[in-house]
């Protein structure tokens, strides 16, 4: 019998867009909303976090999303949206993140957002988790290096799912849950600095963060038997600089770095690999029986960020060479960057679902996928718009490479870029690195109108949306 595979993307492909809340939403202490650590971000990761809050701070007012939710649901139903994800402020639903008592405005704030959604008949996509931990777990917890946060997500949790459950039906636990190896506050809300943070407090954070996960995987099919709950990795994939063998290795050794999180959201016990890092570098975790077993509630799906690819090599000469893409690893010489130096790689993606679908024999959601530009303003036809052809062709070149893949036998569960409206930028906190296919007035200096223009790339995603696809070239 021979089995042929579709040349296009499934019926029912979920085609769509994303944004995180602290990155859109300001009325960042509004309506009993507790501080998160992007309130002490102002410059995202370019230093350190500051003392408290300060008004250069763009994300306390975002796009102002907050007030103008109805408006941006209303421009994605028409560019035929089948799917939006967003995540929900923690602080919003928990100030403090320790409290028993869920603060009921932040609540109906949510509600509203599902309502619109619904009268557009979109889909909620649900980041539980996206770099937003209420500061005061930060501060007084040490973030997820203590086990107490545990608990605490599980009734922020739990909140969600009896409140939310009937209408969500995709859940994602942590966003780029990988990411704590590089950026512990931003990620686990461990002020602790990267460069005195222990290997040993490090992982035993991330081995509360992967029981968390597991525990909110567990306690959503009891609460929500329809539920679909993924996890969220950041997809790097790692090539070999040159075909020494020695680089090879390096690159399998950098690939398990994130490998791992997949491979226990997954699998539902640690690799052999990392219990070797382990044995070798004198890490011993408090693991309890517990936990083992709550390590075994598995996720439905994987979900997974990609911007770029990188290399690795085991020659420390050539590592001094360039910085390397956003985790670390050496550039390749063969590909152009973004203008804030992220190379892009359109086949890296097909390569990521084949090998993730290979690896894991999950169903995958890209979740995030896009380009920051520096986009201008411009006069046509009357209107203002942005004329970037050079997101249209990004995006493009990863879709017909996604298509591959579906070709390729990889089961895709659909596709949302990142960033469908313009929004603060977490790694540089900007506004100037535009995502959007709706560009939003507002500059670096807080200043703007906060008027939304839909971009030249918006008529052209609401034709791909409305191909499925068939038009990519
Ligand atoms: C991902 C994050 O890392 O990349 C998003 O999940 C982020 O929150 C996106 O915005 C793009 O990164 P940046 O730094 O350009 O905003």
């Amino acid at each position: 019998m021979t089995t042929t595979f579709p040349a296009t993307f499934p019926q029912g492909f979920l085609w769509g867009g994303a944004i995180a809340a602290n990155q859109i939403e300001g009325a960042f202490d509004k309506d009993g909303k507790g501080l998160s650590i992007q309130d002490v971000m102002p410059d995202g990761l370019q230093t350190s976090p500051t003392e408290s809050p300060t008004e250069d701070n763009l994300k306390q007012v975002g796009i102002d999303f907050y007030h103008r939710y109805a408006e941006d649901i209303a421009l994605f139903a028409e560019m035929g949206f089948k799917v939006f994800r967003f995540s929900i402020a923690w602080s919003r639903i928990f100030p403090q993140g320790d409290e028993e008592i869920p603060n009921e405005d932040g609540l109906a704030f949510y509600d509203r957002v599902l309502d619109e959604l619904e009268r557009h008949g979109i889909e909620p996509l649900v980041t539980i988790s996206h770099y937003e931990t209420p500061l005061h777990l930060a501060r007084a917890y040490n973030g997820w290096t203590s086990r107490k946060l545990i608990g605490y997500y599980e009734r922020y949790c739990r909140t969600l799912f009896e409140r939310y459950g009937a209408r969500v039906r995709y859940w994602l636990t942590f966003n780029e849950i990988n990411s704590v190896l590089h950026f512990p506050f931003m990620s686990g809300g461990i002020p602790t600095p990267k460069d005195e943070l222990s290997q040993q407090d490090l992982y035993q954070a991330i081995h509360h963060e992967l029981v968390a996960s597991a525990r909110a995987t567990r306690l959503a099919h009891e609460v929500m038997p329809h539920a679909q709950v993924g996890c969220m990795i950041i997809a790097m994939p790692v090539y070999p600089l040159t075909p020494d063998p020695s680089d090879v290795v390096a690159a399998m050794h950098s690939a398990h770095a994130s490998y791992a999180f997949g491979d226990i959201h997954c699998r539902g016990k640690y690799p052999g690999y990392l219990l070797r890092h382990f044995r070798e570098n004198g890490i011993t975790l408090d693991i309890t029986a517990q936990d083992r077993e709550d390590l075994e509630n598995t996720v439905d799906f994987v979900s997974f960020s990609y911007y770029m690819s990188t290399c690795e090599t085991a020659d420390p000469s050539k590592k001094l060479k360039g910085k390397g893409n956003l985790l670390g690893g050496v550039p390749n010489p063969t590909l152009e960057a973004s203008e804030w130096g992220w190379q892009i790689d359109p086949q890296g993606l097909r390569v990521v679902l084949n090998d993730y679908w290979e690896r894991w024999q999950k169903p995958l959601f890209i979740v995030e996928n896009g380009i920051g530009a520096m986009d201008r303003l411009v006069e046509a036809n009357g209107t203002k718009t942005v004329l970037d052809d050079y997101r249209i062709d990004y995006i493009n070149d990863h879709l017909v490479q996604a298509r591959e893949a579906v070709a390729d036998g990889v089961n895709v569960l659909g596709y949302t870029t990142w960033g469908c409206i313009d929004l603060v930028s977490a790694s540089t906190a900007q506004m100037s690195k535009r995502y959007g296919f709706i560009y939003v007035d507002r500059n670096d200096d807080g200043t703007g109108t906060l008027e939304r223009y839909p971009k030249k790339s918006f008529d052209w995603y609401r034709t791909v949306i409305a191909t499925n696809g068939a038009m990519l070239q």
